[in-house]
């Protein structure tokens, strides 16, 4: 059996009995004039931003839903091609738990468990990535205490209260890394003239991103396109540049999370008292988040241990224990 994360930035797969056997970006290059496919996962995203234009980079999965169904289903039965050998066939189908935001209409629900099957796999058995994301953080979630999570990936930012192996309260936002990288692009392109990708945008925001103040000043060299004549250029941006860019966005994620606090049944809100706040997601790894959430909400944040893998972590820990927890699928 195996466990699915298909992420808008990463997807990750899960062997039972192995371990993460695939994390690789969620993107495919494909040549716009033959159709051929040029490169999936890492070596396609190493080529964003780089290609001739006649090869498309693209990402099958936009805030966490399969956007182009085709894209999604050659890139899953490249990942799988290597794994697929032994006793699958044609008879014997592995089932697949596959992750999936809280939102999704049972149309967006339907695509992901079509492509799964068109893949090759027989039973799909989907689960909340804030579900499977908490079980990854080891958060006790059969208990009936509460505990809040919030998982900001790169479509989407989704919190919830979990209680009982549940979820008692949950919101998903569009704002998350995409929207950052974004944000840093349009505040380039606005103060400095310059036009840079998305790729260059996101590696700022890892380099030198920040919530909050930093105790040093950081300087970052950039080159792009002069929005205004064209020609290539560079410039020095710093930390506070970033932080000022991604503001608006930071606020919003914080603000929710603040909102859901408000909404929490009593009987639960006192135990968040004695937990932590636990958050996921790569996004959450940008520096100084815990401590910006933390600012507004006063309850301790906790990050995540390898954030990035503790939905597909939460996969493996349900998979390796089934039997005792697919009373909570
Ligand atoms: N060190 C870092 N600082 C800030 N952001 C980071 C860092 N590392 C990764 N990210 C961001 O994390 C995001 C990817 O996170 P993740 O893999 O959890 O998303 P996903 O599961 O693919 O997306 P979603 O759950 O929204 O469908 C990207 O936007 C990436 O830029
Ligand atoms: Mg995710």
């Amino acid at each position: 059996m195996f466990g699915i994360d298909l992420g808008t930035t990463n997807t990750l797969i899960y062997k039972k009995g192995e371990g993460v056997i695939i994390n690789e970006p969620s993107v495919l290059a494909f040549n716009k004039k033959t159709g051929e496919v040029v490169a999936i996962g890492n070596e396609a995203r190493y080529m964003q931003g780089k290609t001739p234009s006649h090869i498309q980079v693209t990402r099958p999965i936009k805030n966490g839903v399969i956007n182009d169904f085709e894209v999604a289903e050659i890139m899953l039965s490249h990942f799988f091609s290597t794994i697929k050998k032994g006793i699958w066939s044609f008879i014997f189908k592995p089932n697949i738990l596959a992750g999936m935001p809280s939102n999704l209409t049972e149309v967006e629900k339907g695509s992901i468990e079509d492509v799964l099957k068109d893949v090759g796999f027989g039973k799909v058995i989907l689960i909340e990535n804030l579900l499977a994301g908490a079980i990854g953080a080891g958060s006790p979630i059969q208990e009936s205490t509460g505990s809040l999570i919030v998982n900001i990936g790169g479509g989407t930012t989704e919190m919830g209260l979990v209680s009982m192996g549940g979820l008692v309260l949950k919101n998903t936002l569009n704002i998350a890394g995409d929207k950052i990288d974004h944000d840093i692009m349009d505040y380039i392109r606005d103060k400095y003239k310059l036009l840079i990708s998305q790729r260059a945008a996101e590696n700022l925001k890892i380099e030198i991103g920040s919530a909050i103040k930093l105790k040093e000043k950081i300087n970052f060299t950039l080159s792009g396109r002069d929005a205004v004549k064209g020609i290539p250029k560079e410039i020095v941006v710093t930390d506070t540049d970033v932080r000022e860019a991604i503001s608006d966005s930071l606020n919003a994620i914080r603000d929710a999370v603040s909102d859901m606090l408000y909404q929490i049944p009593p009987e639960l809100s006192g135990d968040l008292l004695y937990h932590n706040i636990i958050i996921t997601g790569g996004g959450s790894l940008l520096k100084g988040f815990p401590e910006f959430l933390q600012e507004k909400i006063e309850i301790k944040v906790r990050l995540a241990d390898d954030p990035l893998t503790s939905v597909s972590r939460g996969h493996g820990m349900i998979l390796e224990n089934y039997n005792e927890m697919k009373k909570m699928l």
